[in-house]
């Protein structure tokens, strides 16, 4: 619910879980509070005066809890709006103008955003604030929208001027908490370990999460949460920011000298700045905010609904996933059709669903040095094209996919030999490669449509089901050909805008296929991409004990629907580590189920114990990919990890040790969620091998409060257990 109060001239934006107030004063826009639920109708105007007790040497900007800060009128941290005009000003004072409430969300220009299209909300009234500067013609215009627990926010920059203006920072929103007890949350990584659960105190200092790459990167995933130091998993606050884009982003806390804290995130300063002339409009991307007192699980729950079923608007977005086999790590580069075919007889036995061609089908591909960007079959390896593979793939009952990896080229290319100047450059500068490769220059638009027109061309030319699209380095040289030197600033967002333009048209066009965007496993796993893709590769790390690590930090914004989770082989191909087929399954069903492995070489036991897991998949995907999901267990603190998920009738809860222990002590697991007077009894199917005990019926309480004894049936590292609890009155 949006109001105004005329009287209080406070507005007012709330939720079942959240508050948040701005105030207008001097024109200055404030943000009076950010947390649980207010009484309709609180005037919390009281507050203001507080924030004009500073001394008289103090500049008052630097007290206040304000909600876009600029340079230049007495706030000294990092700005979230600097424009400079042509006299070489910086000073950007943008004050209170007019507002209105509009009836709907609307689309973001040329971005993704949450909650439109088909993925709308029924209730997405959205409050428009604008600001302006007087002296440049500036204008901002801040839009809200309270989306079931979450706000969406964005800012469009306006120049109402007569000069042409330049932007060099642009945040899409901030705002002000008045205290610096708080933790910082983040996901750190690199390739392989992505997204680690990253605490640390702030104290008085600023905190900058970031990526420069050209892209959201393995490093940092563009979110921020703030949080108390005694917030956990299930209780206490929790302020949550994750960016709807895929490029460079910056996420910035800071303390001010009154203990104050302020904390933002949009474009990065460092790699984006955008020229902007009289009449022209920049839109800023849009933030996700939620808040929730309910822990960290709280926070995540609001984000895995949003961006489950108010992101993406595909029409698989909703389905449930087919189970699919990828041949990567099965064959590299060394495959043929029989091979492929092989692979697939032995995949349908099992009940899978999809055989994924992944990298090495066209040109002379043979190995990662060349061919990016030869986009044609090659004969050798596939006599029959990928019309023929497609069909007797079909024939066997299977769905057919393909890997793509369309941003890049390989200077070992027909493609670059005749286009060298398509790829991002610089003059007088050698070509940084990076897997022996270069970047196409999307920020051209005869690029895109090229790239629109090639894959166009590819996914009618066969019965495809799914598409990888994959990106495997990030951004040097981040210049353009065509732009003039004033606007090469602005290489990095224009190959945004234009890898969205490109992956809107062509996601329009074949609605029907099943995207899944990858970038070296999970280098690019942000919003930007669900929009367009509901699915992510989530690491090319796919050892099930460094899983649990990864699905575990991504399901702190992402919900299992957005993670792809493969069986592949042992010893395992990144790490070496060798762990059942039990485990490594039980650790795949926590996201969309598949194999990446030699079907050809399992022995039987574990080629049953996969069909086995293909059949229990089919029961459970729809829990899966649709339950609410909770963790209950952290690989980042213990040697133990466990999950729930949990539906109206059934609760799925996944339990694993690490490393075996001697003599060890019980542990148990409390389930999360359940109605405390319902009665839950275990699926026969698990009862089988636990004690016989567990085959009575638990109250809900019983399961939440006494807690389930984690019960281990093997000895040795790397155990796991999954129980189905169903609901039985
Ligand atoms: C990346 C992907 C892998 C695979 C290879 C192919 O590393 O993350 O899954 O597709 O590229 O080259």
């Amino acid at each position: 619910m949006i109001e105004y109060n005329e009287k209080s001239g406070l507005f007012h934006l709330s939720s079942d879980t959240f508050s948040y107030v701005l105030a207008v004063r001097d024109g200055r826009l404030l943000n009076l509070y950010y947390g649980d639920p207010l009484t309709p109708g609180t005037d919390l105007s009281y507050l203001l005066s507080s924030y004009y007790q500073v001394s008289s040497f103090e500049q008052i900007e630097q007290n206040l809890p304000l909600e876009l800060p600029s340079v230049g009128t007495g706030w000294y941290g990092d700005p979230s709006v600097q424009a400079i005009g042509p006299d070489g000003n910086n000073i950007t004072k943008l004050r209170f103008a007019d507002y209105k409430i509009l009836p709907h969300k609307e689309p973001l220009e040329g971005l993704p955003s949450v909650g439109v299209g088909s993925a709308r909300l029924e209730k997405d009234e959205t409050l428009e604030i604008l600001l302006k500067d007087e002296l440049t013609g500036l204008q901002a215009i801040l839009s809200y929208t309270v989306l079931d627990s979450a706000l969406a926010r964005s800012m469009r920059l306006v120049n109402a001027g007569s000069d042409e203006l330049l932007l060099t920072h642009m945040a899409s929103a901030g705002f002000s908490l008045p205290s610096r007890r708080f933790e910082v949350l983040h996901l750190r990584g690199a390739w392989a370990r992505e997204r680690h659960i990253v605490r640390t105190p702030l104290g008085q200092a600023q905190v900058r999460i970031q990526s420069q790459r050209g892209a959201s990167g393995h490093e940092e995933n563009p979110f921020i949460a703030l949080l108390a130091p005694e917030t956990t998993e299930n209780a206490d606050p929790v302020y949550g920011l994750s960016l709807v884009y895929s490029g460079s982003f910056l996420a910035e806390a800071q303390v001010s000298p009154f203990d104050s804290t302020y904390v933002s995130i949009g474009l990065n300063p460092m790699t984006h700045q955008w020229h902007l002339a009289p009449g022209e409009t920049f839109q800023c991307p849009e933030a996700v905010l939620v808040y929730s007192h309910e822990g960290m699980n709280g926070m995540s729950q609001i984000y895995h609904r949003l961006y489950r079923d108010h992101l993406c608007r595909s029409e698989w977005a909703g389905k449930e996933r087919p189970i699919l086999i990828n041949n990567w790590e099965a064959t590299y580069f060394r495959f043929d059709e029989r091979k492929l075919l092989s692979l697939a007889k032995k995949a349908s036995s099992l009940g899978i669903e999809l055989l994924v061609l992944d990298d090495g089908w066209f040109g002379v591909r043979n190995d990662d040095r060349r061919s990016l960007g030869d986009w044609y079959v090659n004969p050798e390896k596939l006599p029959h094209g990928l019309s023929g593979i497609a069909k007797k793939v079909g024939e066997l009952g299977m769905k057919f996919g393909l890997w793509v990896e369309p941003e890049m080229i390989s200077p070992d290319s027909d493609l670059y030999r005749a286009h060298p100047d398509w790829c991002l450059h610089a003059p007088g500068r050698s070509r940084t490669e990076g897997r022996h490769q270069l970047i196409l220059d999307l920020s051209r638009e005869d690029v895109q449509d090229y790239l629109i027109r090639v894959l166009t061309s590819v996914f009618s030319s066969a019965d495809i089901s799914y598409v990888k699209w994959d990106m495997n380095r990030n951004m040097t040289e981040s210049f353009s050909a065509l732009l003039p030197p004033h606007l090469q600033m602005e290489t990095q967002h224009r190959y945004i805008l234009g890898l969205y333009r490109v992956l809107n048209t062509l996601t329009e066009a074949f609605p029907h296929i099943l995207f899944e965007s990858c970038s070296g496993g999970g280098g690019r796993f942000d919003p930007g991409m669900l929009y367009f893709m509901p699915q992510t590769w989530t690491s090319d790390d796919s050892d099930a004990v460094e899983r649990l690590k990864i699905q575990y930090g991504t399901s702190l914004v992402y919900p299992a629907s957005a993670m792809g989770a493969h069986v592949s082989a042992v010893p395992n191909h990144q790490i070496g580590r060798v762990t059942s087929m039990n485990m490594r399954a039980d650790v795949a069903i926590g996201g969309n189920f598949g194999f990446e492995l030699d079907l050809d070489r399992l022995s039987d036991q574990d080629l049953a114990t996969a069909k086995a897991y293909v059949q229990k998949l089919k029961d459970l995907r729809r829990l899966t990919a649709r339950g609410t999901f909770t963790r209950l267990i952290s690989p980042f603190e213990t040697n133990y990890t466990a999950w729930q998920f949990a539906d109206e009738k059934r609760v799925l809860l996944c339990y694993y040790r690490i490393l075996a222990e001697p003599n060890p002590i019980p542990h148990r697991v409390y389930l999360k969620g359940l109605e405390p007077s319902a009665l839950y009894q275990i699926d026969e199917a698990d009862a089988s091998s636990l004690p016989e005990s567990f085959r009575s019926v638990f109250t809900g309480s019983a399961l939440m409060e006494a807690g389930v004894p984690m019960i281990w049936d093997k000895t040795g590292d790397f155990v796991s257990r999954t129980i189905v609890f169903h609901k039985v009155n």
